[in-house]
């Protein structure tokens, strides 16, 4: 009958065991173990502590039968830890150990409430806590087969804290890497955006030009239905793409007049400094440094600097493209006033399918339209151009009319020269 019992209650230790990956499975977990040891060899009271190792003390996680004055925490000092180690699991006589420090100082609230088993639940060579049982209720002393089996139970306990305790570090250590990734990725931005606002800088006439252009790259991506992080990407392409003007001389940048053919020549390097200024850069999105090389690309091949057609361009120069566009024909430039909203999506429109994808302009447009109409709550394009300049009116049939007038797919390579 007792080994019948007993093969029930290693059967059901054996189930709880997998629940420990949840905390508070775990003190569940904790509480039935001990209910089912007290049960089975019908001890009276007891109680399971997890040791701290930082803290050198026995915190417990549950008691049965030991009263509110029990102490919830016990310290242990490096005495009784050694002595815990050599000794093992084994069940310690309380009666028997009263040399050790931790017998002495708790030595009263022991003898109060006839605690008269201690078992160190040693795992792997480590104190992972302490299993306290009281008398047993018929008043016997433990036997060897009893001590045997509080040692198998003891076991079972004492790896189902020790998993826990992994469990934990685990859980912690992520956190820390996730924390880690978090701080290196919101550095990565902060570095972006310092490059971007350090290019604008040189060029006095297009002040915010770098920054506007991620934003606009960002708003195409969003439109596509990119993921979170590919839009990170074609926003952090769009920050960098004119990168490379850092090396041009300032002279040419902020000529206040068309600029020559010698100083053009000049001022067109820029995409392929900034593409390698940019490649041995580690960044957490591919093509950045490609999006710097051809954003002056266009699909019908008249682009620079290889005047590669369409489906020779990297998508997301393709992006950049459309929105470094889009921000030099809003903008006012010294030989140049900016061109009015009604224009440009014309313009937009004409040139889908010769500079720019076809399914770019869609994409830009109906993130316009959305934000004029309330669909979408971001100003961005408000506060990018102006309340006035996204409020002129007509501009909502305009788009939804450009909107159906622009097939949907690229003609990609078929498109020709003429
Ligand atoms: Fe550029
Ligand atoms: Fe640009």
């Amino acid at each position: 009958m007792e080994k019948q019992k007993l093969i029930h209650t290693f059967g059901a230790l054996a189930e709880l065991g997998h629940e420990v990956a949840h905390k508070q499975n775990f003190q569940e977990m904790i509480r039935t173990s001990l209910h089912l040891l007290l049960g089975s060899l019908a001890i009276m009271r007891g109680g399971v502590a997890r040791y701290s190792r930082f803290g050198h003390e026995l915190n417990m996680l549950v008691i049965r039968g030991l009263g509110e004055e029990f102490p919830l925490t016990l310290s242990l000092c490096d005495e009784d830890e050694r002595q815990f180690l050599t000794n093992g699991l084994a069940p310690i006589e309380v009666a028997q150990a009263k040399v050790l420090p931790f017998f002495q100082i708790y030595d009263r609230s022991f003898e109060k409430k006839r605690v008269e088993l201690l078992v160190p639940l040693v795992i792997r060579n480590e104190i992972v806590g302490v299993i306290l049982l009281g008398e047993k209720a018929n008043g016997e002393p433990y036997s060897a087969y009893d001590l045997e089996i509080i040692c198998a139970m003891s076991r079972h306990i004492g790896v189902g804290i020790a998993q826990r305790n992994l469990m934990a570090e685990l859980e912690r250590r992520a956190e820390e890497n996730r924390k880690l990734y978090e701080d290196l990725r919101t550095t990565y931005k902060d570095t972006v955006k310092a490059f971007a606002t350090a290019i604008d800088c040189k060029d006095k006439y297009t002040e915010g030009h770098s920054v506007r252009v991620g934003k606009y790259s960002e708003i195409i991506a969003e439109e596509l239905g990119w993921d979170e992080n590919e839009v990170e990407g074609a926003a952090v392409a769009g920050y960098l793409h004119d990168v490379g003007k850092l090396t041009v001389e300032r002279n040419i940048i902020n000529a206040p007049y068309r600029i020559n053919a010698k100083e053009s020549a000049e001022l067109n390097k820029h995409p392929a400094v900034g593409y390698e200024i940019l490649l041995p850069i580690h960044h957490p999105y591919a093509d950045v440094p490609l999006a710097a090389k051809y954003h002056h690309e266009r699909l019908d091949g008249r682009g620079y600097p290889d005047g590669l057609f369409d489906k020779e361009i990297p998508y997301i120069a393709k992006i950049v493209n459309l929105a470094d566009s889009f921000d030099a024909m809003t903008t006012d430039r010294p030989y140049k006033r900016r061109r009015p909203a009604n224009e440009i999506i014309e313009d937009l429109q004409r040139n889908s399918g010769k500079q720019f994808a076809p399914e770019l302009v869609t994409a830009f447009f109906k993130g316009m339209l959305k934000e004029l109409t309330g669909e979408n709550k971001d100003k961005r394009f408000r506060r990018l151009l102006g309340r006035d300049y996204m409020e002129t009116e007509g501009i909502i049939p305009m788009l939804k009319n450009a909107l159906n007038g622009i097939s949907p797919t690229s003609s990609l390579t078929l498109v020709s020269l003429d």
